[in-house]
């Protein structure tokens, strides 16, 4: 009985084998044969625990069919459905991870081969002495770096005309004299000098130039605030308010008291606006709680390394093929060419990078934190610009800033329409790049002039008939090609003006 009942329990195959008349220990039951689970069951043990042992062997065997019956109808449930391919847009599929890798990888063999190149051509030209000769012609004669002391000057006198005018020495119209021929003696002044000393290099120049320019955006900015100032007060004063007061317990974010008009008036302050990366002054810009040394010591060495590195690839890279440009440039060899400036295009480029996470990244950084200077809003993210407008918003936001607040807006409240006040910002703004190229080479030829302006076209026909990825791509073209274009295009005639003159 016992072993027709156990054999009852078995799974069919098993009952199947024993009416065959084989013999059952070749059976198995998890490991075990049937006969042997049998036999040690009768010999070994009794009722109670061969009871147990029949349920467990009838649970095992259970749970085995559901395992077989499960595993049948996984074999035949459908292994389709309706979806796209991860690289069709209706997908939803957006993580590009390995591409952009991919990129980068070929980006970095490509250049590694243009470098390979470019060693095997020329052997090494990086020249890190070369740089001083850039800045200086004789070395007892330091015209640039005595220009940029001179510029204090110009910052004592707008400290000085404003404390004039809070105390009414002044009257609005002297002060607004004074200021007007203080900055055009700012701008005028290095001009002059950098045109007729001869001893000044064009990179000298430049530096000079670049440095007054942003003295002059910086003047303005503060003679309008404190001019705005005055005026608030003076609408204070006229509805009998307490003008010029500051309650007594406001402090900044950094735990700085706050300031009030004319107490702002002061070298101090002068001096913190003429050294914070900002080119809108405020009299009181939010301050950060403290100094974080490992932030200011990483933005050093990043400045330090891209400096180094901007000056041996300008060097090794990008002088050769300018140099090498200049025969089909004289020619007006149409083809040739191109090909010089498609092969210049990615140098430049790449150099324009790094000198912008350089400059508006570690050195604006840099000095932020070294002055407690709390807005790091120095560019934003230009690089998905799908229209030209948004690029000039947002890739150097200090100077857009200053465009918005002291230019455009004063425009607009004017009554000026947003056309003529755009065209009016992008004309102020190729009066200065030209006038940072063309007064250090000493010659005239209007190609930043020009390539500024120019924006205004380039942005109304991106917005019109470029959209989304079209646009961005616009973007960066104009930004890799545009560039260059210019370069080329100064080079060639600083080159025919000078060097060709001398060999004739
Ligand atoms: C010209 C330029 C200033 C236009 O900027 P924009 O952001 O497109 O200007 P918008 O028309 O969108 O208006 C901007 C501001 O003016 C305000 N505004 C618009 N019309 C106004 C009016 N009639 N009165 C007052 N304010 C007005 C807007 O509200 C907006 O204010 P917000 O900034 O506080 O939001 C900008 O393109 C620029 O900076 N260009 C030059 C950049 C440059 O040369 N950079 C050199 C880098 S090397």
């Amino acid at each position: 009985m016992g072993d027709s009942d156990t054999k009852g329990a078995l799974a069919p195959r098993r009952r199947v084998t024993s009416a065959a008349g084989k013999s059952a220990s070749m059976l198995p039951v998890n490991g075990k044969s049937a006969a042997a689970c049998e036999s040690s069951v009768t010999a070994d043990y009794g009722h109670g625990k061969r009871d147990r042992s029949l349920e467990t062997v009838r649970a095992k065997s259970k749970s085995e069919k559901q395992k077989r019956r499960s595993y049948t109808s996984d074999r035949l449930s459908s292994c389709h459905k309706t979806q796209e391919s991860l690289l069709s847009s209706g997908s939803g599929y957006n993580n590009y991870r390995g591409i952009l890798n991919w990129c980068v990888v070929m980006l970095v063999l490509s250049n590694a081969r243009l470098f390979l190149e470019n060693l095997l051509r020329y052997g090494v030209l990086v020249d890190p002495i070369q740089v001083i000769s850039l800045f200086l012609n004789d070395p007892y004669n330091w015209p640039a770096a005595c220009l940029v002391i001179v510029s204090n000057v110009f910052v004592l006198v707008a400290l000085y005309t404003e404390r004039q005018l809070s105390k009414g020495s002044f009257t609005e119209l002297v002060g607004f004299l004074v200021h007007c021929m203080n900055m055009a003696i700012m701008l005028t002044l290095p001009a002059a000098v950098v045109l007729l000393v001869p001893c000044v290099t064009p990179v000298g120049g430049a530096f000079v130039l670049g440095t007054y320019t942003i003295l002059f955006l910086k003047l303005y900015s503060y003679k309008d605030v404190n001019m705005w100032c005055r005026e608030l007060s003076t609408i204070k004063a006229k509805t009998l308010a307490r003008s010029l007061s500051c309650p007594s317990a406001q402090h900044l974010n950094g735990g700085d008291p706050k300031v009030c008009y004319p107490g702002n008036l002061t070298i101090r302050d002068m001096c913190y606006f003429v050294f914070a990366p900002t080119l809108c002054y405020e009299l009181n810009f939010p301050r950060s709680p403290h100094i974080r040394m490992s932030f200011l010591l990483r933005r050093l060495f990043e400045m330090l390394f891209f400096i180094q590195l901007l000056v041996a690839l300008t060097q090794q890279w990008m002088i050769p093929i300018i140099q090498s440009s200049m025969k089909p440039l004289e020619d007006m060899d149409l083809s040739r060419m191109t090909e010089r400036l498609l092969r210049l295009a990615v140098p430049n480029h790449l150099l324009w990078l790094m000198f912008f996470y350089g400059f508006f990244h570690s050195s604006m950084n840099f000095t932020a934190e070294l002055l407690r200077f709390g807005d790091r809003r120095f560019y934003n993210d230009w690089w998905n610009s799908e229209t030209v407008t948004y690029f000039w918003q947002n890739w150097n936001i200090p100077v857009h800033k200053w465009c918005l607040r002291h230019f455009y807006k004063p425009l607009l409240r004017r009554g000026f329409s947003k056309i003529l006040s755009q065209s009016a910002v992008f004309f102020l703004s190729a009066f200065f790049h030209e006038y940072l190229v063309s007064v250090p080479l000493r010659m005239f030829r209007l190609w930043a002039f020009l390539g500024m302006m120019a924006q205004l076209p380039l942005a109304w026909f991106v917005s019109r008939f470029l959209h989304g990825t079209y646009g961005n791509a616009a973007v960066w073209i104009s930004i890799i090609i545009g560039q260059p274009f210019a370069i080329l295009m100064y080079v060639h005639d600083y080159y025919v003006l000078h060097y060709r003159q001398e060999a004739d």
